[in-house]
């Protein structure tokens, strides 16, 4: 057995117990001996604890680091088992009665997801998208597709370098026409019988006609909307997604070649989350939010 060279006893004790236990080999008692410093050592690092004080949260977050620092799924399934019979063990052993690893799922080994949306997929979401509703059916948001590497990595810098701008398999950029209701709006109704058109065309034109903040307001609530659509059906499709806002309008405004009639509502990515999400940090009651009839009443 390898020589216990080390200032974890708890760690020490186990790759005993396995020794003596399951007579495994020198050289898996020093991978296991490894994946265990690693695992006490971004404890101990990146969240001020260690192993045997280490939370299900904590070895969620160990995870998706590997994940994201490219180790692969096969590696920390290793891991993840590795640390599955060290907890056991120590719940055994009486030195602790909660195991961090209890629900956590190891990453699948079977056929790896793609890491990217293929063509068909962008194509599905878009689609999805292009479905939500808009207020006198104007149709009015335009998704900007961001695919030139060099174009993603000058909008990161321009969104205060938040990974996701670059790493996402996908970056929308949701922008509505604010012109929209008067660009031949007969074709956004050219399949109504013609006394809905004849009723509808011109008070579309009323309702727009000179009201600025209602255009802006009605391309705020069309991208919104597509923006929801666009992750719901992504996570449906087996991806996560992240909403943003976080970035220098003006400066993407520029890098996209925004048209002066457009502006930008917010950008969209879809992915694979290299992470599990946070727990939410502090949902509001119910009673806060929901109104019964009036305000102040
Ligand atoms: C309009 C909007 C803008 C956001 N901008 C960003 C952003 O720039 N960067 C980011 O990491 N998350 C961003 N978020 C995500 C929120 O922080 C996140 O949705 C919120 O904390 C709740 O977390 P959850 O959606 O994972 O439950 C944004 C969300 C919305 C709705």
């Amino acid at each position: 057995m390898p020589a216990a060279t080390d200032t974890h006893p708890e760690i020490e004790r186990y790759i005993d117990a396995l020794w003596i236990e399951k007579g495994l080999s020198d050289h898996t008692l020093d991978a296991y001996r490894r994946d265990l410093r690693q695992f006490d050592a971004f404890l101990g690092r990146e969240v001020g604890s260690s192993l045997l004080t280490a939370t299900r949260e904590q070895l969620q977050r160990y995870l998706g680091a590997r994940l994201a620092a490219g180790q692969s799924p096969r590696s920390t399934a290793r891991v993840m088992s590795c640390l599955r019979g060290f907890y056991r063990y120590q719940l055994r052993e009486g030195r602790l009665t909660v195991d961090p690893t209890l629900d956590v799922d190891s990453p699948r080994l079977g056929r790896p997801l793609p890491k990217s949306l293929s063509e068909a997929e962008v194509e599905k979401l878009l689609s999805a998208a292009m479905l939500s509703p808009t207020a006198f059916n104007i149709q009015n948001w335009r998704f900007v597709r961001v695919k030139d590497p060099e174009l993603r990595q000058q909008v990161r810098a321009a969104a205060w370098d938040q990974a996701q701008v670059t790493d996402a398999s996908l970056l929308l950029v949701l922008c509505a026409d604010l012109g929209a209701w008067k660009k031949d709006p007969a074709r956004y109704w050219k399949d109504a019988p013609e006394p809905v058109r004849e009723f509808i065309l011109p008070a579309l034109a009323q309702y727009y006609e000179g009201r600025e903040q209602v255009q802006r307001d009605e391309a705020m609530r069309s991208c919104g909307i597509a923006a929801q659509t666009l992750m719901v059906a992504a996570k449906a499709m087996g991806y996560d997604s992240c909403p943003m806002d976080g970035f220098d309008f003006d400066a993407v405004a520029k890098l996209i070649q925004l048209p002066k009639d457009h502006v930008i509502s917010m950008f969209v990515v879809v992915g694979k989350a290299t992470q599990p999400a946070w727990d939410r940090p502090g949902q509001l009651p119910m009673d806060e939010v929901v109104i019964q009839d009036r305000f102040g009443g």
